[in-house]
Order: structure tokens, then C-alpha cells, then sequence
């Protein structure tokens, strides 16, 4: 997608739409939209005196541009200025965005939402304007006769005609489309089928999307994980005849300081192995892989985007699968630090290959780690898919993670992790058991996380909730979401400060 931003008025941008927006309970539009409004003879404020304009959240009203150099003009509505937020900003745009593409746009021109009558600052309000776009745009069309052409809007004009903000909309813009493609990127690997998304096929992608932006990309084998001591890794993957990756991305800024670690759960497909899942939805579980195309998104925008701070991605990726070769129930492997866990449960997967990757990120001496894994369905039944459950070690690091949360729009939520949690999965045989029989399972599971970075800050997201979405609304499309991208970047760019 191309973006760019022009000091002109968005009534002189020659384009197929022009987007322009309406708070509700606004009768005399003013700005960029009363000048498309006198231009067009003042059918925006007829349309409010009407009553068929209300203004309302992401409602859009198509108008031909007679009076304006464009061939369409979209109106869209901002909510009520009192509720008005970045968040809004996105949702305005992807709707606006989506009108005009339905109407075959393929060049459009939009102003920033927010940044003048809003009030938002114009840096931030320019991002959440081409993220709305471009996030709203996506689709997976790739086997779809006839919409293999996922994007057919290829430009997007920003049109800001106040000098003194023109630097700042230029830098929001330009950082909105990094992040908006490499969220966008993050759901083209969830929306993969898993026989195309294998493990080798996700580090193969990984490294096309990366190397080109300056981040290193290894993808070591079976043999590797063996030397290293990935018990628990290779318990997972014995069950499936397709090789299992441990993929290792770096980005190395020159930083002194320890680098951060991201870590994803890669499970290309989880069948749940020998205690194995029931057929419905099963099919949705090749988006088990959701927390590693985040760390893959992450990369990309932070390769793009250059903060001052080191970062290695790490993941784990295999599929679970109930093969001859398969664990069974019982088993017990031992992990990369040296704990030993008793598998009691096959379909708690994520939780044994999270283990060693975890292990592995404090080895390299990665600090804090980030870990993202669609690990619990009782992390959806806790809190829905609306808000993404977050664990940690550290109440500092759980803080800043927080709130680069809420810099980047991502809704979360704090979770806790007691240390008497530990009780359910004492083992008789082991150091600990992989599940804790009933109650509080999203907690077990990291639970388990926890034991394995020791006093390294440490944060956790089950995203299980939140990773894919069931229907398309406002920014979100059906299917994979990207969650977790924008944190990611938002909270490396906060410890490069
Ligand atoms: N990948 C699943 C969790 C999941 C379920 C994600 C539904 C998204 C939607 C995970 O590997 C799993 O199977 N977890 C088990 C854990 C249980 C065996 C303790 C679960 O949640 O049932
Ligand atoms: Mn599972
Ligand atoms: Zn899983």
C-alpha cells in the first residue's frame, strides 16, 4: 500500500473517494469537512438537518464529489466528542476505507481524524487514521478464485493542510503503515491453512518478511533441539511426521543494554495429540500459531522502525499431532533449564514448547521477556474476546507493558499468579505437572511459564481469547487479528527510550 501525505486541501486531491468526518450532534460542520460541505452546495449539513446523518461511530455516507476534485466523497461519523478517542480514529477510517473500496476505489484521499476539532495529537491521530485504513482493508483472498488480489485500494493520500503539523502527520502516517502491514502480515500466517503453514514454511516466511529490514533469521532443526536439551519441544513434536522449527530472530541495534525477548507459541496445528480434541471447530486450531505471527509482526515493524534496544524473536513451532511415534500422557520430559515436567495432558502443548523457549530467552540473557500464546480456552472463558489476559512475574514490568497496551490500543487486562497456584500441579513424579485438574486454567498454564523464567521480568499474554475474531467490525476483520503486534512494537519503542 502506498501512503503519502500532501499539503493541499482534501477538496483539490484528484482521487476516486475522499474521506472526510462528522462528530454527532454537529449541525455546522467546520474545518476540512465545511469546506467539502460548501463545495458540495452544503449537502452534508442538508443531510444533518434531514436527520440522515447522525454522526454516529463509524456510520458512512457516500456522495458524489460534484464540487471537489475527487469522484466520490465519504462521510463518516466520529461518535460523540466526549467518547472520542485513537481508537475511534481507527474504527472511522476502516469504515470509510471499506465504503469506498466497495464502490471500486482504488485511490483514495482521507484527512487525519481527530487531530484538528478532536483535539488528539496529530502524530497519533495520523497513525490511527492509516492503521484504521489499512487494517479494515485486509483480507485473506489468496484461495479465492477471482480474489486473489487481497488489496485493491493501492493508495492512500493524507491531505493535511496545516503547515505546522505536516512533520508530524508525515511521521505518524509512515509509522501507521509499518504497523498496520506488519499487523496485516501477522494474519496472513494465522489465516494460512496448516498444511501450507508448516514449521518450515512459517520460518521461510519469517525470513522473507525480515531479512530484507535488517533482522537475522535461523530456523534450527530437530538435531539442534536435541544438543540443546528441548525435551519438552521434542515431546510435542515426536507425534507429527512433519519437522518441528525453533525459529531465532535478531535485531540488533548497536544497544548495550540486555535485549528484549519475544517469544510466540508456534503450534502450526493442534490436534490436542493422544488426548485429543473433539472434531468440532478443530479446524480453527490452525491459528494455534497466532502468538508467533505476532513476534514475526513485531519483528518486521521493529526492523522498519529502528528503536534503540536489541530484540530476539523466538519460536517454538511444531505441530501437535497423535502420530505412533506421539507422547503419551504420563510421559515426562525434561526442559531446556533443567526442569522436568509430567505431560498429563497432550493438549496442553503450548505451555511444554513455551518451556523451552522461555529457557532459551533467558540463556541469551533476554530481559524483559514478552511471551504471546494462544494457550487456555479458560482464558476466553475468563474474559471473552474482548480483553487479553496478562501475567506476570514483575508488578514494574507488568505496568509499562500495561500501558504500552493502552499507547497502542490493544485492551488488556491484569491477571493474577499466586504462588499457592502451584499446588494443582504438584507432581508425584516430577518437578510439576503440565495441568492442574479443575479451576483457574488460564493461571495454571502459566503457572507453569512462570517456573521456567525464574526472577527475569517477565510478562505472558493468553491470547487465546482474542487472536481470532468471529465476525468483522470496524477494524477487525473475521478471523485472524493480529493481536498483540501493536503492544509489542509500542512496548520496545518504550524501553528504547
Ligand atoms: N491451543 C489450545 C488453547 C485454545 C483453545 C486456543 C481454544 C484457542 C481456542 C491449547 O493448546 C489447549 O488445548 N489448551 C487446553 C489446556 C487444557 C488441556 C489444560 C484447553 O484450554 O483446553
Ligand atoms: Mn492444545
Ligand atoms: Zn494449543
Amino acid at each position: 500500500m502506498q501512503v503519502s501525505v500532501r499539503n493541499e486541501s482534501i477538496t483539490a486531491v484528484a482521487a476516486d473517494g475522499i474521506v472526510v468526518n462528522l462528530f454527532e450532534g454537529v449541525a455546522q460542520p467546520g474545518g476540512a469537512t465545511g469546506a467539502v460541505n460548501q463545495a458540495l452546495g452544503g449537502m452534508i449539513s442538508q443531510l444533518i438537518a434531514d436527520g440522515d446523518f447522525k454522526g454516529k461511530l463509524g456510520e458512512v455516507q457516500v456522495f458524489r464529489g460534484n464540487g471537489v476534485a475527487a469522484t466520490r466523497v465519504a462521510l463518516v461519523g466520529l461518535g460523540p466528542s466526549g467518547k472520542f478517542t485513537l481508537d475511534a480514529v481507527r474504527t472511522a477510517s476502516a469504515e470509510a476505507a471499506k465504503a469506498l473500496r466497495a464502490r471500486g476505489a482504488a485511490k483514495i484521499a482521507t484527512i487525519v481524524h481527530g487531530a484538528g476539532i478532536g483535539g488528539l495529537d496529530a502524530r497519533q491521530a495520523a497513525a490511527a487514521t492509516i492503521e484504521g485504513a489499512l487494517l479494515g482493508l485486509y483480507r485473506f483472498g489468496r484461495y479465492q478464485t477471482g480474489n486473489e488480489d487481497t488489496n485493491d485500494i493501492a493508495e492512500i493520500i493524507v491531505a493535511e493542510t496545516g503547515r505546522g503539523r505536516l512533520l508530524d502527520v508525515e511521521t505518524g502516517a509512515g509509522h501507521g503503515r509499518i504497523v498496520a502491514e506488519a499487523v496485516n502480515l501477522a494474519r496472513d500466517l494465522q489465516n494460512e491453512p496448516a498444511n501450507i503453514l508448516t514449521p518450515t514454511e512459517l520460518a521461510s516466511r519469517a525470513r522473507q518478511a525480515l531479512e530484507g529490514h535488517g533482522v537475522t533469521v535461523e530456523a534450527y532443526d530437530q538435531a539442534w533441539m536435541k544438543e540443546q536439551g528441548m525435551g519438552a519441544l521434542l515431546g510435542v513434536a515426536q507425534g507429527s511426521e512433519e519437522p518441528a522449527r525453533f525459529i531465532v530472530m535478531r535485531y540488533d541495534a548497536g544497544d548495550s543494554r540486555p535485549p528484549v525477548g519475544l517469544v510466540g507459541k508456534g503450534i502450526t496445528f493442534d490436534t490436542g495429540g493422544i488426548s485429543i480434541k473433539p472434531a468440532a471447530n478443530m479446524d480453527l486450531m490452525k491459528t494455534d500459531m497466532s502468538g508467533g505471527a505476532a513476534v514475526v509482526g513485531a519483528m518486521a515493524a521493529i526492523g522498519q522502525l529502528k528503536p534503540r534496544r536489541n530484540v530476539v524473536g523466538i519460536i517454538p513451532a511444531t505441530e501437535n499431532m497423535p502420530g505412533g511415534r506421539a507422547q503419551r500422557p504420563g510421559d515426562v520430559v525434561r526442559t531446556f533449564g533443567g526442569k522436568t515436567v509430567e505431560v498429563i495432558n497432550t493438549d496442553a502443548e503450548g505451555r511444554m514448547v513455551l518451556s523451552d523457549a522461555l529457557g532459551y530467552a533467558v540463556a541469551q540473557g533476554c530481559q524483559p521477556i514478552v511471551d504471546l500464546a494462544t494457550l487456555t480456552g479458560a482464558m476466553t472463558m475468563a474474559l471473552g474476546r474482548i480483553r487479553t489476559g496478562v501475567f506476570s512475574n514483575n508488578d514494574e514490568t507488568m505496568a509499562q507493558f500495561l500501558k504500552a497496551s493502552e499507547t497502542a490500543g490493544e485492551k488488556m487486562w491484569p491477571m493474577p499468579l499466586d504462588d499457592e497456584y502451584f499446588d494443582q500441579i504438584k507432581s508425584d513424579v516430577a518437578d510439576m505437572m503440565n495441568v492442574g485438574g479443575v479451576g483457574a486454567g488460564a493461571i495454571i498454564g502459566a503457572m507453569v511459564l512462570r517456573k521456567m523464567v525464574g526472577d527475569t521480568p517477565w510478562v505472558h499474554l493468553d491470547i487465546a481469547g482474542t487472536a481470532r475474531s468471529e465476525a468483522a467490525k470496524g477494524y477487525k476483520p473475521k478471523g485472524g487479528t493480529g493481536v498483540g503486534v501493536r503492544t509489542l512494537v509500542a512496548f520496545v519503542e518504550q524501553l528504547a527510550e
